[in-house]
């Protein structure tokens, strides 16, 4: 078994076993999903997947992804089951796209089988993907014996999706835009996340899950159609930077009503840029607007409540650790019918064991 070490900048994350001629490794990887507290929306690179603007989140610790990759040198294709049943459409396709990636640079030619399972209701905007490829990534290093830190892994899970990128680390994470300019090679280096100190936090995100259905649009073409379309998308990308400078302060100096300002103001300006696209991408459904008029209310009460919101209806709240079963009950009366989840920072990826041959 590989030692279990949890992802940290600058060290390697695992003692990995390279295919040897014994047979080709195995790797179970556990991550999970983040929540940005400043978002990515928009890539000026969708091959390398590098964003328009840096971005600035909250690793959880609920809602884990388990993902075990084997490699197969007998196997003519891959064989990825998501929860059990086989992966099919454009899931496969990214992961398979990503495996091969891994494969170049690798230099094996072994497919892989992989099992993935995910406690995040998928696809309800609650970053399934970040947790997901954050995993892969892990796991599929280490199978195929490729030399990584964290920092090396977090440009890797980036390719498979954007915000995978920030579960690499654990707590509070940015992940940097990156120099537009230069060679592929020099672009890919510089867009990797690092971890984001935070004194004298104690955060928790109270997540309302108004609904836990696929969404209508995928967050990839909404965010395209939005920098493509939107009017409003410069003027956010341009306050974005203000909005990390900003966040990176507050946090340093522990100021939760500062993130959560600054939280707020840039996930509602996101949706805003989506609101401006041609033709328009609305993920906020009434029962949203319901909890964040609840968040409001929560503020005008003197509990200080933040609202965020990513590529779906559901609702997340920014609060103290002390204030999270209040504002529990005020967004679960709010959500009526939904579910209501309360999380704190959590662990970046990491190892937990050799998925055998
Ligand atoms: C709204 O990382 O899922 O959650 O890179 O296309 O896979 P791809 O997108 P993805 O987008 C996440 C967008 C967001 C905001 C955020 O997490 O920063």
């Amino acid at each position: 078994m590989p030692e279990q070490t949890t992802a940290v900048p600058g060290r390697r994350t695992t003692a990995v076993r390279p295919p040897g001629p014994d047979g080709p490794a195995g790797a179970t990887a556990v991550a999970h999903p983040n929540i940005a507290l400043v978002k990515y929306w928009g890539k000026r690179d969708e091959q390398l997947v590098l964003p328009w603007t840096s971005s600035l989140s909250m690793t959880l610790d609920i809602f884990p992804t388990t993902t075990r990759v084997r490699l197969d040198a007998g196997a003519g294709h891959d064989a990825v089951t998501l929860n059990g049943a086989p992966a099919t459409g454009e899931a496969a396709r990214r992961i398979i796209a990503f495996l091969d990636l891994v494969r170049d640079r690798a230099g094996l030619p072994h497919r892989a089988v992989v099992e993935s399972v995910n406690t995040v209701p998928t696809g309800a905007g609650l970053a399934s993907s970040a947790s997901g490829f954050a995993a892969l990534a892990v796991a599929a290093a280490a199978a195929y014996g490729l030399d990584t830190d964290a920092t090396a892994l977090s440009r890797l899970a980036r390719r498979g999706s954007g915000s995978a990128s920030r579960s690499i680390f654990g707590g509070f994470a940015a992940w940097h835009a990156g120099r537009p300019t230069g060679s592929a090679t020099e672009a890919d280096l510089s867009s990797y996340a690092e971890p984001v100190p935070a004194a004298g936090l104690d955060p928790a995100l109270v997540i309302a899950v108004v609904d836990a259905g696929p969404k209508d649009v995928s967050s990839r073409a909404a965010m395209r159609r939005t920098v493509d379309t939107s009017p409003l998308f410069e003027p956010w990308a341009a306050s974005s930077e203000d909005d990390l400078a900003g966040m990176r302060a507050a946090l340093r100096r522990g100021d939760l009503d500062a993130v959560g300002e600054i939280a707020e103001r840039n996930a509602l300006g996101m949706h805003a840029t989506m609101l401006a696209a041609r033709p328009a991408v609305r993920y906020m459904s009434p029962a949203s607007l319901t909890v964040l008029d609840s968040v409001l209310q929560l503020r005008r009460d003197g509990v200080p409540a933040y609202a965020t919101m990513d590529a779906g209806p559901n609702v997340k709240v920014l609060c103290h650790r002390a204030d999270a079963d209040r504002v529990a009950g005020a967004v679960r009366a709010a959500a009526a019918g939904g579910s209501v989840h309360i999380a704190g920072p959590g662990q970046g990826a990491r190892l937990v064991g050799e998925g055998g041959r």
